[in-house]
């Protein structure tokens, strides 16, 4: 495929990335789902599968946690999908609910939330009990929200029309999710609305976001910092922004090894040509007392 974007080009150099394996390894990449156990367990998930010819799975080992990657047809087209069984998400995209590690008496923000791929993970991980706040800026997305949580049974959560930006509340957050807008680089077709203006415009709202996230939450709380793209300015120049000008402590060392990532002082990169899946950052900071 010929790539006409010279602004992408032109990034993909000033990182070494190969501009055609960039945009293939994007494009075919895996596809993952992961089990809802709000409905159903792994044994009773593999019976079901059993009956459904047109599609194969392959369970992801390294992991504790009920992921499989799809190796023939479609699951979000089954009743797998409309019955809430199972939540088609990227392995990279669930790595940041994995890694957040959240409790079942955790009180959890979710800054920006739609369409509910992380929020309703974490609503799984925490067994459907503490609480999290998910909030979403439009309202057209709140729909897909509200309707992806319900179709997955999540009883956990409060969803709230609301620009994060402008949040109050009075108390404060055990662990915040922080998965804000960015140039999309790591997903399916990024690459062609890519400029460095929106790469200007992207971080200066993820760091404003990021300002607000400290403000929200505890003392020695954490801040979970993810994109799905790749460019520094809005990964590893945010995390440093983080440290520098808002006092967070980045924090480089994770529960899980996750195999075939880019680990550095800032975060891991998960490379789409390398990790298979999505192009991701996953970054922990914790604000210290
Ligand atoms: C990268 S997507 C989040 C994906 C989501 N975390 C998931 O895993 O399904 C970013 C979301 O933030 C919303 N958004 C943008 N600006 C916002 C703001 N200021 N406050 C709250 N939500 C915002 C966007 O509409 C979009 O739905």
């Amino acid at each position: 495929m010929e790539v006409k974007n010279k602004q992408f080009i032109e990034f993909c150099k000033s990182l070494n990335y190969e501009v055609d394996m960039f945009v293939n390894s994007v494009k075919n990449c895996n596809k993952h789902v992961r089990i809802n156990r709000h409905f159903i367990n792994e044994k009773e998930f593999q019976e079901l599968t059993e009956l459904l010819d047109e599609i194969k799975l392959e369970k992801v080992n390294w992991l504790d946690f009920p992921v499989y990657k799809v190796l023939r047809g479609n699951p979000g087209t089954t009743f797998l999908q409309k019955f809430g069984f199972i939540f088609v998400q990227s392995l990279s995209s669930i790595l940041v609910g994995l890694l957040l590690q959240p409790k079942e008496n955790e009180l959890i923000l979710d800054m920006c939330a739609a369409p509910g791929a992380k929020t309703s993970l974490l609503s799984d991980l925490m067994n459907n009990k503490g609480c999290i706040i998910a909030l979403e800026k439009y309202k057209n997305r709140v729909v897909s929200l509200v309707s992806n949580l319900t179709r997955v049974g999540v009883i956990n959560t409060i969803v709230l029309n609301e620009d994060a930006l402008n949040f109050k509340c009075n108390f404060k957050f055990d662990k915040i999710l922080l998965d804000p807008p960015c140039t999309s680089l790591g997903t399916y077709n990024g690459f062609k609305h890519f400029s460095f203006s929106r790469v200007k415009k992207a971080q200066e709202m993820q760091k404003k976001l990021l300002e607000k996230a400290k403000n929200l939450v505890k003392d020695e709380g954490i801040i979970s910092y993810s994109t799905c793209t790749l460019t520094i300015e809005e990964n590893e120049e945010i995390v440093e922004y983080g440290e520098k000008e808002l006092g967070l402590k980045i924090l480089n060392e994770y529960q899980l090894d996750v195999p075939n990532a880019i680990k550095s002082k800032h975060g891991i990169r998960l490379l789409p040509w390398i990790f298979e899946s999505e192009g991701f950052f996953i970054a922990h900071l914790r604000k210290e007392e």
